[in-house]
């Protein structure tokens, strides 16, 4: 099968190879790939027990072709969005994957399987960072990244629990993102950013999400004193003023809010933003649009176009978004 694979463990070039279309163990579910969802990890997130050449991505939407002789609840023509939670036997830039059947979950009719191949990881982190976050009504809190994949989600899910949210993007995006529920929109590249955020929040906001790399000591610096900042890039950053800092980690317990999320999706409440859709051959176009750091909420990649597999009957793959 075609894929896109890592071909080195320490130079992150990808390349399109012919691989081995990989079997699904006992626990395991095997997918015909129709589209995989894009983010900036792609190129570097691979499995520890890596052997080259490895498939990369974590995330896309398909139609069941096997499953494990363990496997229940889950079956061969059923459509599935899924995580592939670093498999050693490769990730889901591909035309076929196998995931463990924890990593597996329904598409709802509603949805194409672009839609589908966006919510995954994207959907997830932003249901981990609410939860790591942990804001009342009427709480204050500035999104580093408002517009990208994450952003676009933690602030619609904040603003309707009712926090008051304040988004930094470039201003091009500033509109859309007091659309998505932001009362204020600020440009990160300008020197004055932090007062504007100052003088919405008197003292300081109550929280900060710093999303993107290099963000998490700004971010800081308009929290007030003793309150929280969560740093999804990683990056580290010591604390100050009594300011509760923590790294993102991954939660187990967020099932039952990403359910929650894909409704909230496909009933129309949460607006789901997917910048682009790619043809398959133009996948790594669609990584170096992520490698930007300036994609608009989602960049997905489509593996099948409609009709050309079993799944007659569901909704037709969006053309996407292509925004000018
Ligand atoms: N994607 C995931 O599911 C996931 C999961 C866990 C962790 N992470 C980590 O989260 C980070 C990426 O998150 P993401 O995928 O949401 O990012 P993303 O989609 O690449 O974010 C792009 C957005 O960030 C904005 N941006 C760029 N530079 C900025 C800056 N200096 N300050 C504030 N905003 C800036 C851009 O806004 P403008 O275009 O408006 O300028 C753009 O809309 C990475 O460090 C990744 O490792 C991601």
């Amino acid at each position: 099968m075609k894929a896109y694979v890592r071909i080195d463990t320490v130079d992150q070039r990808v390349e399109l190879a012919d691989v081995e279309v990989p079997s699904p163990d006992a626990d395991e579910v095997a997918l015909e790939v129709h589209a995989f969802g894009v983010g900036v990890h792609d190129r570097y997130f691979i499995s520890p027990e890596v052997a080259v050449p490895y498939v990369i991505g974590l995330e896309a939407a398909g139609v069941v072709t096997a499953v494990g002789s363990a496997v229940h609840g889950v079956a061969v023509g059923d459509r599935v969005m899924a995580t592939t939670m670093m498999n050693p036997k490769g990730g889901t830039w591909a035309e076929s994957v196998v995931v463990n059947q924890r990593g597996v979950a329904p598409i709802p009719d509603e949805f194409d399987f672009t839609t589908a191949a966006a919510i995954p990881i994207a959907g997830d982190a932003a249901v981990e960072c609410m939860h790591t976050l942990g804001m009342q009504p009427n709480q204050t809190l500035y999104v580093a990244g408002a517009s990208g994949a994450i952003g676009t989600l933690v602030v619609q899910l904040a603003a309707q629990r009712g926090v008051r949210v304040v988004g930094a993007a470039s201003p091009a995006n500033h509109d859309y993102v007091r659309s998505l529920g932001a009362e204020l929109a600020v440009d990160y590249r300008d020197p004055a950013w932090a007062d504007a955020v100052r003088a919405w929040a008197p003292g300081g906001v109550d929280s900060a999400l710093a999303i993107q790399p290099g963000t998490p000591a700004s971010s800081r610096a308009v929290v007030r004193d003793g309150g929280h900042l969560v740093s999804v890039s990683g990056d580290p950053c010591p604390s100050e003023r009594g300011i509760f800092v923590e790294q993102f980690a991954h939660r187990p317990d967020v099932g039952a809010d990403m359910a929650e999320l894909v409704e909230a999706i496909a009933h129309g409440r949460i607006n789901l933003e997917i910048e682009r859709v790619y043809a398959f051959d133009e996948a790594l176009a669609a990584l170096e649009k992520t490698e930007t750091r300036h994609a608009r909420g989602k960049v997905v990649v489509e593996v099948r176009r409609a009709g050309t597999s079993a799944t007659k009957g569901h909704p037709a793959p969006s053309a996407g978004t292509e925004r000018g």
